[in-house]
């Protein structure tokens, strides 16, 4: 009897145990959320968080040959970085012709815009075909880093970055 007594309580110190770690890990994993956004026209107006984008962060997250990967296809003159790719459009001026909404949807879902396109869907987990392991049920760009370089993105204008 006394026995049973004891088997219980190590039962549920484990239960609770694991609970704790599973919660724990839901809080680790909420920064890579998809955030909810809606397409008016062929842009996103509503910015995905309420923390203003960094331009400074994202043109690191831009440039950052590990998540980003922007490079490998986009040029910015303005960056001092060797092997700019030439597979997407010349970015150095793109805010001329983009407006941010157009920018936002284009980061996360080039794909809405061109079916067929190569750009990687960097704010989105389903309906992709090949995702590397890491990067299953993940957005390449979080919800924030997606208002970082579209921050970014809309200071590449022909006039240069602004100087706030
Ligand atoms: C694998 C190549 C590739 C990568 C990586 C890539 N892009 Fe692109 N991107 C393209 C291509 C190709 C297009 C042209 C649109 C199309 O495919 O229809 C494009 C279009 C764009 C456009 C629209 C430009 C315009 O003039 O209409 C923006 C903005 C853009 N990319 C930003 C980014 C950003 C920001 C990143 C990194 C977070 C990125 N791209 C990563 C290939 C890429």
């Amino acid at each position: 009897m006394r026995r049973a007594f004891d088997i219980k309580w190590v039962v549920l110190c484990v239960v609770s145990l694991y609970c704790t770690k599973v919660t724990g890990a839901d809080d680790a994993i909420s920064e890579y959320a998809i955030a909810e956004y809606a397409i008016v026209e062929d842009g996103i107006r509503q910015p995905l968080t309420s923390t203003l984008g960094d331009s400074e962060a994202g043109r690191l997250a831009f440039s950052d040959r590990e998540s980003g990967h922007c490079l490998l296809c986009h040029i910015v003159k303005s960056l001092d970085e060797p092997f700019q790719g030439t597979i997407g459009p010349d970015l150095t001026d793109v805010a001329d012709r983009l407006s941010v909404p157009q920018l936002r949807l284009r980061v996360v879902d080039q794909s809405h815009i061109s079916p067929e396109t190569i750009m990687p869907s960097y704010h989105k987990t389903e309906g992709l075909n090949q995702v590397w392991a890491p990067y299953v049920g993940k957005p390449v760009l979080t919800a924030q880093e997606v208002e970082d370089v579209v921050t970014y993105l809309s200071t590449l204008t022909s006039e240069g970055p602004s100087d706030e």
